[in-house]
């Protein structure tokens, strides 16, 4: 059969744009052609699309008349907007983590710290409820960035749990590394959190998605998160911490660590650290304890290849794995991180949907699910870990 040709178009062009562009080189589901991408700095735009030889766009409205599915790849502010805007004009969306939030009131004195966490989850389910319903009036879909859905681990587990009807009943996962580099991250108007958000949305969108899948496997019907208790703190803020340089800093009015503990409908459990405080590269990991097997999912670092050098000068120009502070001694390398995040895979995933309709197994009601969650989590975190309901949307 000939592959049926989907036209995609970037909006961003900071590190998703990038690690996006090199997932779709690995897209063999479809005939994907790269229109080219648009961001507003123009600079860093053309540095992006020159290097990759692509169309640099003059404005969003241009690129959206020019492609079938957008990526969204830009900081989590903008997500709504440009979502909302691109499923008006019947266009798919791949929509990065996390997929919306609450940025603030847009006043110049706007104090992540201090805000009303109560407003802050109304206005977020409101977000929510309006990108859900633009994508009822479309003709496009909302596929959610959430790579850990697609890491081959995560899909292996999936497979468990069909074949064999397990009951999940307790997971337990991390994501935390020294400290994310975007110049956006660390104003909560921008990011719409810290740690919580910024990297608990990834494990915990893992456990969210593992109780879907059981559900649908069992009785026809996911199984959706009932409660959280959680508890966030801004460590490298504190005037105690003691600064030997090796961990990022300059978080504004955000969290740099966050626990999570989500109760599901059927009374199972998840338990989900986050933060900004952990050396030795990113620490991205779940294990989940079932009825009938246990699995340990080491999405990063993992065991598939061990290197050692005296000297990190013999590694200066090999990438070894993401966010060590040091190539010297040993080293966990991640020969094909991308695969074992499973960006490639999503990537593939998405363009069957685009191409063929298949169904999308990281969907918006996955994404309503996790941001319904992680502010039902930063109230509960508001009131030093009350267990507080999650409202579940769509
Ligand atoms: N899945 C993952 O592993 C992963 C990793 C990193 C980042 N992300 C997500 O990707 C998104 C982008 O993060 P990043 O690290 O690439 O940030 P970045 O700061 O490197 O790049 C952001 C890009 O967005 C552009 N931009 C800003 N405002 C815009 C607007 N209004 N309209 C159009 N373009 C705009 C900027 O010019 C820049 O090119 C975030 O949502 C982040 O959470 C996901």
């Amino acid at each position: 059969m000939e592959k049926k040709v989907v036209r995609a178009g970037i909006v961003g062009s900071g590190f998703a744009a990038k690690f996006h562009y090199d997932a779709l080189q690995r897209v063999f589901s479809t005939k994907v052609e790269l229109v080219g991408a648009y961001s507003p700095s123009s600079e860093r735009l053309q540095a992006f699309t020159g290097e990759r030889s692509l169309t640099a766009f003059g404005s969003l409205e241009e690129l959206l008349e020019s492609c079938d599915v957008l990526h969204v790849c830009t900081p989590p502010v903008t997500h709504e907007p440009i979502v909302v805007e691109a499923l008006k004009r019947n266009k798919h969306v791949i929509v990065e983590k996390p997929f919306t939030g609450y940025f603030g009131d847009g006043s110049a004195d706007f104090n992540g710290d201090t805000f009303s966490r109560e407003k802050g989850l109304e206005e977020t389910l409101q977000s929510i409820s309006r990108m859900l319903a633009a994508e009822q009036q479309s003709e496009g879909v909302i596929m959610y960035a959430e790579n850990w859905v697609y890491a081959p681990a995560i899909q292996k587990e999936r497979e468990m749990l069909e074949k064999t009807g397990a009951q999940i009943l307790w997971m337990h996962g991390e994501e935390s590394h020294s400290g994310s580099h975007s110049l956006a991250y660390g104003q909560w108007k921008l990011s719409g959190g810290g740690s919580m958000i910024g990297k608990g949305c990834h494990p915990l969108s893992a456990a969210i998605y593992l109780k879907h899948v059981e559900g649908r496997a069992r009785n026809g019907k996911a199984i959706r998160p009932k409660t959280i208790s959680a508890r966030t703190h801004a460590i490298t803020r504190m005037p105690t911490f003691q600064d030997e340089g090796h961990l990022r800093t300059t978080y504004k009015d955000i969290e740099d660590f966050a626990m999570l503990h989500v109760v599901f409908e059927d009374g199972t459990i998840a338990d989900v650290f986050a933060s900004e405080l952990v050396l030795g590269g990113v620490h991205n990991w779940i294990e989940v304890n079932t009825s009938n097997h246990r699995t340990i999912c080491n999405i990063n670092p993992n065991t598939a290849m061990q290197a050692y050098t005296p000297s990190e000068a013999y590694f200066k120009d090999v990438y070894v794995v993401e966010k060590t502070e040091t190539k010297q001694g040993w080293s966990s390398i991640s020969p094909d991180e991308g695969w074992f995040a499973g960006y490639q895979h999503e990537m593939d995933a998405f363009y069957r949907t685009a191409a063929y309709g298949e169904p999308v197994e990281s969907n918006s009601s996955l994404a309503a699910d996790v941001i319904a969650t992680i502010y039902a989590g930063y109230v509960s975190a508001e009131r030093t870990g009350a267990e507080v309901p999650i409202t579940i949307i769509g």
